[in-house]
């Protein structure tokens, strides 16, 4: 249990953590490139530690110099073969396992993917019928999810594949698998996710009549990933709701990736009338970064529909909680991807608000806060389920309690933002 007292003031400059989705990109590009990648300013947090050690157990070259990691690149030939599948343990990992199974099942290693309870209750059929079809001989259990089982020798097929989830991972599962075929593997997405994949490996990408057309083949030279990852925009979020919701706040975050398909929860905090500014901005690079200048603000109410989910996915269990200080009624459709995340993200949100006093409905795939910008709540137990960004939601809700609260399995943070309450203390102390 983590008990959070509300805090009188919130100011600092702060540092995030490394992108998780672009540093498990990096790391996973890295191996693939055809020498050496120096990656600067790694996250040392759980998730993409979890790719670092699945990439070692296959005998990927990979040094860790405090946060600096340097990946010697087996190109797509080098790859050592094994006689026995090696077991790779994902962790609570979906972006490990879904990426990770795109990349060996194109490579046709013998490997057996594994997870933590959580992720082992996750839905895989999504990217095992697409691979499948491709010819790659991956299967999971009855119900289609983890332990997932690669077996070499299948002949490729590549394909062309309309993407039935606006998912980044999906995407990006089929596009790493189809860097091994000759004829190029294409995906079409008509709702945008997260372009880390395509820009970090510059994959030919055409725009026509609202959806994007992604190709990878063999012919795709793999870029070499040396450089600094950018700071975590979805830890970001968290302490730009922070400084709205709270009366007292100047908060500065540093270099933070603004690329944009990640960053719809700016968008959606400005539509509030949130005070953020960005600041040093950066925009022509690969990842585009910038700092963030924060300060408290009575926000609006909001609407946000089923295009904008995958652009804000991860930020909706903080931007629920910035609905609840919103005068009116805000409201998200189109949200059921929550339902299958490391937890069931839209129970536990209506936990957290049914905790916190908050007037809202939930249904199906979305839910309706009608907020209050002076609403205040006793002091009470939040429960994180083990979800690092529930936990984080709750600790900031917890902000704006009448008295000290508690919250649950506080150690989930270490998944994606392991010096969170280090970044608290610097902001209130
Ligand atoms: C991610 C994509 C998203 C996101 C996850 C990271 C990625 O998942 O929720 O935290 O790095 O590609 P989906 O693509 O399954 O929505």
């Amino acid at each position: 249990m983590k008990t959070i007292t509300p805090p009188q003031r919130l100011a600092a400059t702060l540092q995030l953590p490394a992108d998780k989705s672009i540093s498990h990109r990096a790391a996973m590009f890295a191996a693939l490139h055809e020498s050496q990648s120096v990656l600067e300013g790694f996250s040392d947090a759980a998730d993409p530690q979890s790719t670092l050690q699945c990439l070692k157990a296959l005998n990927v070259p990979v040094e860790q110099n405090g946060d600096t990691v340097i990946i010697q690149g087996l190109g797509r030939e080098q790859w050592p073969t094994f006689s026995e599948p090696v077991t790779l343990d994902c962790g609570n990992s979906g972006t490990t396992m879904r990426l990770l199974s795109g990349l060996l099942g194109g490579l046709g290693l013998n490997v057996c993917l594994i997870g933590d309870e959580s992720l082992s209750a996750r839905p895989m059929k999504r990217i095992l019928d697409p691979l499948q079809q491709m010819g790659v001989d991956i299967q999971g259990d009855e119900q289609g999810r983890a332990p997932l089982r690669i077996t070499p020798g299948s002949p490729f097929k590549p394909m062309r594949y309309p993407l039935p989830i606006p998912s980044a991972q999906l995407k990006s599962c089929i596009l790493l698998a189809g860097l091994f075929g000759a004829d190029p593997t294409e995906v079409i997405e008509s709702v945008p996710s997260r372009d880390h994949t395509e820009r970090m490996l510059e994959l030919p990408v055409v725009e026509k009549n609202g959806r994007r057309y992604i190709k990878a083949s063999s012919a795709e030279v793999i870029p070499n990933q040396s450089g600094r990852i950018p700071g975590d925009f979805s830890a970001a979020a968290f302490w730009m709701v922070a400084g709205s919701i709270h009366p007292d706040a100047d908060i500065h975050l540093q270099q933070v990736g603004l690329n944009p398909t990640r960053t719809g929860a700016l968008d959606i905090l400005r539509r509030m009338d949130a005070q953020i500014q960005i600041e040093n901005e950066v925009a022509d690079a690969k990842e585009p970064t910038g700092d963030l200048h924060i300060q408290s603000r009575q926000l609006q109410p909001v609407e946000i529909g089923s295009q904008e989910i995958p652009n804000c996915i991860d930020e909706l269990p903080i931007l629920a909680v910035a609905m609840a200080f919103a005068d009116g009624v805000s409201r998200v459709e189109g949200a059921g991807e929550l339902r299958v995340k490391e937890t069931d993200r839209l129970a536990a949100i209506a936990d957290m608000l049914t905790a916190a006093e908050v007037d809202f409905d939930m249904w199906e795939d979305g839910f309706e806060i009608r907020g209050k910008s002076n609403h205040i709540f006793e002091g009470t137990v939040f429960k994180s389920y083990g979800d690092h960004r529930i936990a984080m939601a709750a600790a900031i809700l917890a902000m704006r309690a009448q008295s000290e609260c508690q919250i649950t399995q506080p150690e989930c943070i270490r998944i994606s933002y392991p010096t969170f309450f280090d970044d608290w203390a610097k902001l209130t102390g």
